[in-house]
């Protein structure tokens, strides 16, 4: 499993486009010989480093080196350098059994009573945030017919393969081994099945090859359908997360939320209220279009635990978009998501 740490950020104006091959001869020796893997996404550089065996003020030097090598360069507005600090889990050798008496990742939920407040988008925050505090974690899109992980963590263009009658996890540059229905489907192919085939699908990805991962955060649907009824029968999670926005009408739903899974017996870590608080980019002046302070209240009321808030901001859809987490940077919603991740970790290993 890899243990991975994102550790430089630094945007840049630039015209032309510059290769990734252009791009690796421009790399000093040691970042050269150490590079895993680099993609230029939309101006955006991506690169995976092997940090291995070096020490913080090293992999900061070596950072600092590739910063300054590509940052200039044609087509790079951004470069982002990934420290993996071991490396990534191998696929099982196609004789090998399972690892005996490796004990099963806990179960993470995160649920919302409703569409569209921001799940799928905490949750690939959390575990690369989770990641970067050195948590071996997972990420099961549970979400069957609208999934969105594949996108999030850059790995539209892989499809997960089997081994031994189970799927293997697809492997992201952000220290995150995911599994999303996107990742077995064509892209943009509508998936129309019925409840017992749905259930099915969720067992395969949570059954996966997750060899060495000690959490899984599952990103659910919305609502309270046939997905959650068989997390619940057959999974048993440690703990559930439920995402609202400040308004009425989601806290409303988030309520639902908590109450199937308190009915399902399964602690609640917390509330944590996404879209809090809106800065333009423009004047500064923060505003609240969906409210504010509404999901601490609603915890405070369902005598549950209130984890904290995310803004709404700009560069958490873009980031979103193209497949490189916000968490992965070093910004203040970086630092929010990292806060959140603390919070969900004391919570584990308290109920650990
Ligand atoms: N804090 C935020 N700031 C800005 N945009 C956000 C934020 N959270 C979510 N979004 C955007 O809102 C939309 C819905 O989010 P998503 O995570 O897909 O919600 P859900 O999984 O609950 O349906 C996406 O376009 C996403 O990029
Ligand atoms: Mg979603």
């Amino acid at each position: 499993m890899a243990s991975v740490c994102f550790c430089f950020w630094r945007p840049r104006v630039s015209s032309g486009a510059g290769s990734g091959e252009e791009l690796k001869a421009l790399l000093p020796g040691e970042a050269a010989a150490r590079l895993q893997s680099l993609r230029v996404v939309d101006g955006r550089a991506v690169l995976v480093i092997d940090a291995e065996g070096l020490d913080a003020p090293a992999r900061y030097r070596l950072e600092s080196d590739v910063v300054a090598a590509l940052g200039g360069a044609a087509g790079v507005d951004e470069v982002r350098v990934a420290m993996m600090a071991d490396k990534a889990a191998p696929v099982p050798a196609p004789s090998a059994p399972a690892s005996p008496g490796s004990r099963p990742p806990r179960i993470l939920a995160v649920g919302s009573g409703k569409g569209g407040v921001g799940k799928s988008t905490l949750s690939v925050n959390l575990a690369v945030a989770l990641a970067r505090a050195g948590c071996k974690v997972g990420l099961v899109d549970a979400d069957i017919y609208g999934p969105s992980q594949a996108r999030l963590l850059g790995t539209e263009d892989r499809r997960a393969v089997a081994h031994e009658g189970r799927l293997v996890p697809v492997q992201s540059e952000w220290g995150v081994p995911v599994l999303s229905m996107a990742h077995l489907s064509k892209p943009g192919q509508a998936i129309a099945w019925r409840g017992p085939k749905i259930a099915g699908a969720l067992v395969q990805l949570v059954e996966a090859h997750w060899d060495g991962a000690e959490l899984l955060v599952i990103d659910l649907p919305p609502g309270t359908g046939d997905v959650q009824l068989t997390m619940l029968q057959r999974f048993k999670p440690a703990g559930a997360v439920i995402v609202s926005t400040p308004q009425d009408l989601a806290l409303m739903d988030a309520a639902r939320a908590v109450d199937m899974f308190e009915k399902g017996g399964v602690p609640i870590v917390g509330v944590v209220e996404n879209m809090a608080g809106y800065a333009c980019p423009h004047c500064g002046e923060v505003s609240d279009p969906f409210g504010a302070g509404g999901a601490e209240a609603a915890a405070r009321e369902m005598e549950v635990p209130f984890l904290g808030r995310i803004p709404l901001d700009i560069a958490i859809r873009r980031e979103g978009d193209a497949g490189t987490p916000t968490a992965a940077g070093n910004g203040p919603q970086a630092e929010a998501f990292a806060d959140l991740a603390r919070r969900v970790r004391d919570w584990l290993d308290r109920t650990g």
